[in-house]
């Protein structure tokens, strides 16, 4: 990792704890979260969540333009993450199978899974204007941000 990205997620991480503290419910936590990670991560136009409920991913707290509500498990890149419960790196959306347009701005995504116990809770999801805009380093910092608000809530 780049010595100036990693710092940024370490920053990040600090105030993320710090920001969570104290407070144990997921939608609260999530909702920071989002608000945190939009303003300070350079270069993005959305950032948000959606969870799993009745085999379907559902629109959570986000920040960015409105967004589609529900993405079946397998579609888009959400979906897709979802189901196999990985971290997602898509450089170009216009080339990734099945990309679910919500803001035609974004160009491209990451999206990491929210996994609590073994359980899948829902997807973190990143898009950017910029072609190629995440790597290897954001996958590491982010899912440490995700790790963090995992272990900050009951659900
Ligand atoms: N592009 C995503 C849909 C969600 S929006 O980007 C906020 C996808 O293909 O799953």
């Amino acid at each position: 990792m780049t010595r100036s990205k990693r710092e940024l997620y370490d920053q990040l991480a600090a105030q993320l704890s710090n920001l969570l503290a104290g407070e144990r419910d997921l939608i609260a936590n999530a909702a920071n979260f989002a608000a945190l990670v939009f303003h300070w991560l350079p270069d993005l136009n959305w950032a948000g969540f959606y969870f799993v409920k009745d085999d379907e991913l559902l629109l959570g707290p986000f920040q960015g333009k409105p967004a589609c509500m529900r993405i079946k498990l397998g579609q888009g890149v959400c979906g897709t993450a979802a189901t196999k419960c990985a971290t997602t790196i898509v450089p170009n959306v216009h080339e990734f199978p099945g990309h679910i347009t919500c803001d035609s701005d974004s160009n491209s995504e990451i999206v990491v899974p929210l996994m609590k116990d073994l359980r899948l809770l829902g997807v973190l999801d990143l898009d950017s204007p910029s072609l190629s805009r995440f790597d290897q380093e954001d996958a590491a910092g982010l899912e440490t941000l995700v790790r963090i608000l995992l272990s900050s809530v009951t659900s």
